[in-house]
């Protein structure tokens, strides 16, 4: 059965639906929002292959044209050639008697980049997200972040541009590798460790029935995050009142692994988050702000659900290093999100270097 979550943001608000091998529903919720004529599904060659004639029969039916623009499978596609591509290919499509929109049809990548087309084209244009990985569905579809990357960095031209649905069918993830499953979870423990010990608690208690890809479960963590995120971006949209922070648990350290591991094979995003997320809770112990057990379960529940506990084939200088140009540095000082309890974080900035080094180090051997 779908479920909605309303997503509060004034004249930005916008629903979420959360369902299961429902996709013919995506065609009556999208001619509701009264967003246009032309769609354009923007997506990746596999994604395409895999669900493409799905999405673009269930539009067609309900009276929309369609046109499919695909982008590369990688960061790759978050680039300012494919960005360009790809608006240049929706100008060569626009007329005066057509509307268009986006659909994004994929993960992360394809959501970043076909919200940042959305967000400046004809200065602005409606888009709707069909998140089709797990990391997508329970993060990065919901919150209007959008961007691409330069040649400086990662996300380093961006908006917030908030999308006018997120239609997450969990059956997509069926089709999903496991290896994507496992990194979109490490996202998931986030949630529980920020907000949700109940969510936290049905991950240790389901977590092979997750991995498994149980139908009921699945739609319950894709609710559970959704709605937590939901509420995050409800209360500070625009990232300005230290409240979205706390989205970030692990990814100061995290965002370092990934960048000494120069976004290569070595880590994935999730597995890098997992590790800063033990990396931030060492920390919090360290400062005596989180208790051994807490952070025992913590360590537990990652280790379970199959994502990296130690660290290895990267330097450690090299993270400590990338983690001094993070971009989350506030005024010079660092600023790490501290889980304190299972279902509770704390923003602290200005950690000892020595601490940080410290806790990298240990995931070199624990
Ligand atoms: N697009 C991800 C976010 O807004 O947080």
């Amino acid at each position: 059965m779908k479920k909605k979550i309303r997503v509060d943001l004034k004249k930005r608000s916008y629903d979420i639906l959360v369902c299961y091998d429902e996709f013919d529903k995506l065609g009556k919720a999208v001619k509701q929002l009264k967003i246009g004529t032309d769609a354009v599904i923007i997506t990746n060659p596999l994604i395409k292959k895999l669900f493409g004639k799905k999405v673009e029969k269930c539009l067609l039916a309900a009276g929309f044209n369609v046109r499919i623009e695909t982008v590369p499978d990688t960061e790759k596609a978050k680039s300012e050639k494919h960005c360009i591509r790809v608006l240049n290919n929706i100008s060569k499509l626009d007329s005066s008697s057509r509307r268009i929109f986006i659909v994004a049809l994929g993960g992360g990548v394809v959501g970043d980049l076909a919200g940042f087309v959305a967000s400046i084209y004809r200065r602005g244009i409606p888009y709707v997200q069909v998140p089709t990985t797990l990391l997508a569905q329970v993060d990065s579809a919901i919150g209007g972040k959008v961007a691409i990357d330069l040649g400086m960095g990662k996300n380093l031209a961006g908006a917030f541009y908030q999308p006018r649905l997120v239609f997450s069918d969990v059956s997509l993830l069926k089709t999903l590798p496991k290896k994507d499953l496992i990194s979109g979870l490490a996202e998931v423990v986030k949630y529980g460790i920020i907000k949700s010990p109940l969510l936290f608690t049905t991950l240790v208690k389901n977590y092979k029935k997750v991995l498994k890809r149980d139908k009921k479960i699945l739609q319950y963590i894709v609710y559970a995050c959704s709605l937590i995120k939901a509420r995050v971006v409800e209360k500070d949209e625009f990232d300005n009142k230290n409240l979205r922070v706390i989205l970030n648990l692990g990814h100061t350290i995290g965002h370092a692994i990934e960048t000494a591991g120069h976004y290569s094979a070595s880590y994935s995003h999730g597995q890098a988050i997992a590790l800063g997320t033990l990396s931030a809770s060492l920390i919090s112990k360290k400062l005596g702000l989180l208790s051994q057990k807490d952070y025992l379960r913590i360590r537990g529940l990652i280790k379970n659900i199959g994502l990296p506990t130690s660290l290895k084939g990267l330097d450690v200088r090299a993270i400590f290093s990338a983690q001094e140009h993070d971009k989350k540095f506030i005024h010079g000082r660092n600023r790490f999100v501290l889980p304190v309890k299972i279902g509770k974080t704390i923003v602290r900035e200005g950690i000892p270097k020595s601490l940080i080094k410290d806790s990298i180090s240990s995931l070199l051997w624990i």
